[in-house]
């Protein structure tokens, strides 16, 4: 295998940013991050260029990924390269998070790092767009990843990007996020729309939704990635009273089988 892509997604667009990554590079395996987490011991990558991708998160880090960085031992990789998705801004200071970490780990960072913007899932708090909007940043992210790969092919590097003032909003906004994460579902529900389907539980790639009764049960283990609210097929599970009136967001080139048992398996 020439290149591992390591990614963790909650409404597909990371997903779909490594397919089409792994898709034009070949010779290419994709894992989810979340398939990797009850393993003990350091990760050691069995290919020579390796990425990450992954969501931009309080412009930094899904919890997740930072913990797996931290077990990730890039000492025999030759290229090593990451792509965050992300709806607003935020980009900069979650690449440079995973230098920083990567660097402390293996004495190594990112080659290259990368961030494409493409439609914001982050449904607590706003609607993720839609329509021709919606259309026009896949269209665009698309031709994003046609350049990255090409960089990546060559094995070229890519200065992270900066920003003085993201990186002064995470400072700000990522040790809270960091500090609460896991326990943000108590203010998740379900209504009676419910159909026990079990979409919610099987899409979560922290293994944090048990059917008990019949019903989705939160265990505080939560990502926070929404994948449990835009993913269930009647719209069953909110977040507050701003959910109810929200669309829902998954990424067209993914499908809810894309997404499913991330746990469990390769993509
Ligand atoms: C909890 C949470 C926090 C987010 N924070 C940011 C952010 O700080 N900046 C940003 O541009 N997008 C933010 N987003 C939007 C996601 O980064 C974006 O929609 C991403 O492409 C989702 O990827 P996925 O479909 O692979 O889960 C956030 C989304 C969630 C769920």
């Amino acid at each position: 295998m020439e290149t591992i892509l390591y990614y963790f997604t909650g409404t597909g667009n990371s997903l779909a940013a490594a397919k089409e990554i792994a898709a034009a590079l070949g010779d290419c395996d994709i894992v989810p991050i979340a398939s990797l987490m009850d393993t003990p011991g350091d990760v050691v990558p069995a290919a020579e260029r390796v990425g990450i991708v992954c969501p931009v998160y309080f412009a930094g880090l899904p919890a997740m990924v930072a913990t797996f960085a931290e077990r990730l031992d890039l000492t025999g990789a030759k290229y090593v390269f990451s792509v965050v998705t992300f709806g607003g801004s935020g980009d900069a200071p979650a690449l440079r998070q995973l230098h920083a970490i990567l660097t402390t780990k293996s004495g190594r960072g990112l080659d290259a790092g990368f961030g494409v913007k493409m439609p914001g899932n982050y449904v607590l708090m706003y609607e993720p767009p839609t329509g021709t909007k919606r259309e026009k940043m896949l269209a665009d992210a698309k031709g994003a990843f046609v350049r990255i790969t090409d960089t990546i092919r060559k094995g070229g590097r890519q200065d992270l990007p900066s920003s003085f003032i993201l990186q002064a909003l995470h400072s700000l906004m990522y040790p809270r996020f960091i500090a609460g994460v896991h326990d943000k579902d108590r203010n998740f529900s379900v209504t009676d729309a419910c159909t026990s389907c079990g979409t919610c539980a099987a899409v979560c790639p922290a293994g944090n939704i048990e059917l008990i009764d019949k019903r989705p049960v939160w265990k505080h283990r939560c990502e926070l990635c929404c994948a449990c609210i835009h993913l269930c097929p009647v719209q069953a599970i909110q977040a507050g009273r701003g959910t109810a009136k929200r669309q829902r967001y998954r990424n067209p080139d993914t499908s809810i089988a894309d997404l499913k048992n991330q746990r469990e398996r390769k993509a």
